[in-house]
């Protein structure tokens, strides 16, 4: 039998979308993917130098459970630069990616019952990591007239005596939105001090800010998670490297699960990561900038063809449009668009309630592709009107 953990666990309806548009391409159609939630560039050529030269060197044996000493090293060198927040290497924990980092932060965080405040819409994963170790993810709903960004007095109504983190994305998946300074000052200032509640911060998408400028949480308290990742910023999806940097206290703990379950990450990936965060600064303000082109132009056209985006999105490469002029029912609504368009957007029930009659849109295609997707949603959407 399978167990009531795994049965309980929800499937990423976007996974649905993509494989039901593979079967739509093996068929001999042309599909747009605008669901993909990750970069179409290739991984900087100073990044894959590295992962050559690390496999040349030998360097193909576990590491220290918590990261290689010269990247944790980096990742504060590059946080001080960036945020000036003093991290100590001792803080940083390194992982294969900011998934399984998210789940020994909630293992080592949650006892069976505790909560954890996430905004509706939010990334469909979170619900899945708090209550795989029981934990408890409760909702505060968050508005597109305000970008979709915590009213701090609704996550204040929120607290209880069991909540245990509030989590925070920031730009955020799926919305593409920043958090202010002013809003995320006021969320830090609902952390404990030394304990409960903490913010958990996935940072994930930093680096992929257009207008605006992101903050790291550490820049408002220590009492806090910072989540973060090669994967978007620096295009290394498939080469899965992640980090935390967490309170003292809780190194010990996590390298406890780090030891058992992870024992380290990928030893060459690791030396990889150290060119990204020393070399790869060019490759990436090349991708934004791109990235940028391509946000202004679908923003344009979502909105010529009647999507609703009080608050244009200003980071990530997501736009989160509403569709409720074509639907109300997001996941009818995008395999409708699927089948008769031929174009993959993702449904906003994927993250949450509150994200029904949304559609997320990816930018993370070409010029050409994105241009050609808008194109056929026009004719889509002048056959349904
Ligand atoms: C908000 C957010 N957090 C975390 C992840 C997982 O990233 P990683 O590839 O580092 O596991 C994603 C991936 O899409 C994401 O969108």
């Amino acid at each position: 039998m399978i167990s009531q953990r795994i049965q309980q666990m929800s499937s990423f309806i976007v996974m649905d979308v993509l494989e039901r548009a593979n079967e739509i391409a093996r068929q001999g159609h042309s599909v747009i993917h605008l669901e993909v939630g990750e970069p179409d560039f290739n991984t900087p050529e100073c990044v894959k130098r590295a992962v050559c030269r690390a496999l040349d060197a030998g360097q193909t044996h576990y590491t220290h459970s918590l990261g290689v000493p010269e990247l944790r090293q980096a990742i504060c060198d590059h946080y001080a630069e960036r945020y000036q927040v003093p991290v100590d290497p001792e803080q940083v924990i390194v992982s294969s990616g900011t998934s399984p980092a998210m789940l020994a932060l909630f293992a080592a965080l949650l006892d069976p019952g505790d909560e954890v405040i996430i905004s509706d819409p939010h990334y469909a994963c979170y619900p899945n990591f708090i209550t795989f170790v029981q934990g408890q993810p409760v909702t505060v709903p968050v508005y597109e007239e305000d970008g979709f960004q915590y009213r701090p007095e609704a996550i204040a109504a929120k607290l209880s005596r069991r909540t245990k983190a509030i989590f925070i994305n920031s730009p955020s998946n799926p919305t593409g939105n920043l958090l202010s300074r002013r809003r995320m000052a006021a969320i830090a200032d609902l952390a404990g001090s030394g304990g409960a509640p903490y913010v958990v911060s996935d940072e994930i998408y930093h680096g992929l800010v257009y207008e605006g400028k992101e903050h790291c949480i550490l820049e408002f308290t220590d009492n806090a998670f910072v989540l973060n990742g090669f994967s978007k910023m620096y295009a290394m999806t498939g080469l899965r490297l992640g980090y935390l940097i967490v309170p003292r206290k809780f190194v010990r703990p996590i390298q406890k699960i780090q030891q058992n379950f992870f024992i380290s990450a990928n030893s060459v990936v690791q030396m990889a990561g150290i060119a990204a965060l020393k070399e790869a600064g060019p490759d990436v303000a090349r991708m934004r900038a791109i990235y940028n082109e391509r946000r202004l132009f679908i923003i344009r056209r979502l909105k010529e063809l009647g999507f609703g985006l009080t608050v244009a999105p200003t980071g990530a490469f997501y736009v989160f449009a509403n569709a409720r002029h074509l639907s109300h029912d997001s996941y009818k609504l995008a395999f409708d668009i699927l089948e008769k368009a031929h174009v993959g957007v993702t449904p906003g029930i994927d993250f949450g309630q509150n994200g029904e009659g949304y559609l997320r849109f990816s930018y993370a295609n070409s010029m050409e592709n994105i241009a050609e997707g808008m194109h056929r949603l026009e004719r889509y959407s002048d056959a349904a009107g």
